[in-house]
């Protein structure tokens, strides 16, 4: 196990962020550490809790680039600049191009509040994902940990978890309980599994390597 360069892209409160930082102090992801976290917006608090934990926090914000091409290349620019082994979208909400994938192949996670392929791809993001889930009237839902490829939350999935949905949830309860109860677990998870070297991908499908460790 080889010690991983973590970069982690947010757009907003960062609880996701959070844990993945609590689960570093906790050891679970060994030598590996979380060294750069990278806002598409200034202020948010995610950057707050970066330099609470010591991890310099940089902005990116999507207004400062002509197009999305040349946002995409300052973006991998970056996080080159910046020798991240693994790019972590914990609710990054600006839409890069394929040559951040191409620059960062099977090396960017995602993690997307919805059992992929439900509720996903453009326009499923934040509590729109949760009020398509409650319209439709699904009794689990749950969240996707899943690589990033080219097309919009198509990419080869790592894992998931299912979270039951009560009859008087609103998309707030909902978006809550599946925060808690999945995206708070998997992504940490995912994370780790990565720093270990025990995910492969194989014709668009990945396998975990479940000798090494317990599973979840
Ligand atoms: C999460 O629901 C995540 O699944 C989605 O965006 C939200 C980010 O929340 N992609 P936070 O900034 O981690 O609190």
């Amino acid at each position: 196990m080889s010690k991983k360069n973590i970069a982690v892209l947010v757009s907003g409160g960062g609880t996701n962020l959070q844990s993945l930082l609590d689960c570093q102090e906790k050891g679970m992801f060994g030598e590996s550490r979380i060294t750069a976290v990278i806002s598409s917006k200034e202020g948010v608090f995610a950057l707050e809790r970066a330099k609470r934990h010591g991890v310099p926090g940089f902005v990116l914000p999507r207004k400062s680039y002509p197009d999305i091409a040349s946002y995409s290349k300052a973006l991998a620019d970056l996080l080159e600049e910046q020798k991240a082994d693994l790019v972590v979208l914990a609710g990054f909400l600006t839409i890069f191009d394929e040559q951040v994938f191409l620059r960062f192949p099977y090396r960017i996670l995602n993690i997307h509040p919805a059992l992929i392929p439900s509720f996903c791809g453009k326009g499923y993001y934040g509590l729109h994902v949760h009020e398509a889930a409650l319209k439709k009237g699904v009794k689990i839902s749950g969240a996707t940990v899943h690589f990033v490829t080219p097309e919009c939350d198509a990419g080869p999935i790592v894992l998931q978890k299912a979270v039951a949905v009560l009859d008087d949830d609103t998309p707030e309860t909902l978006q809550r309980r599946i925060m808690e109860q999945a995206e708070w677990k998997i992504l940490p998870e995912a994370v780790r599994l990565f720093c270990e070297d025990r995910i492969t991908v194989k014709n668009g499908r990945t396998y975990i390597d479940n000798d090494k460790g317990e599973s979840l």
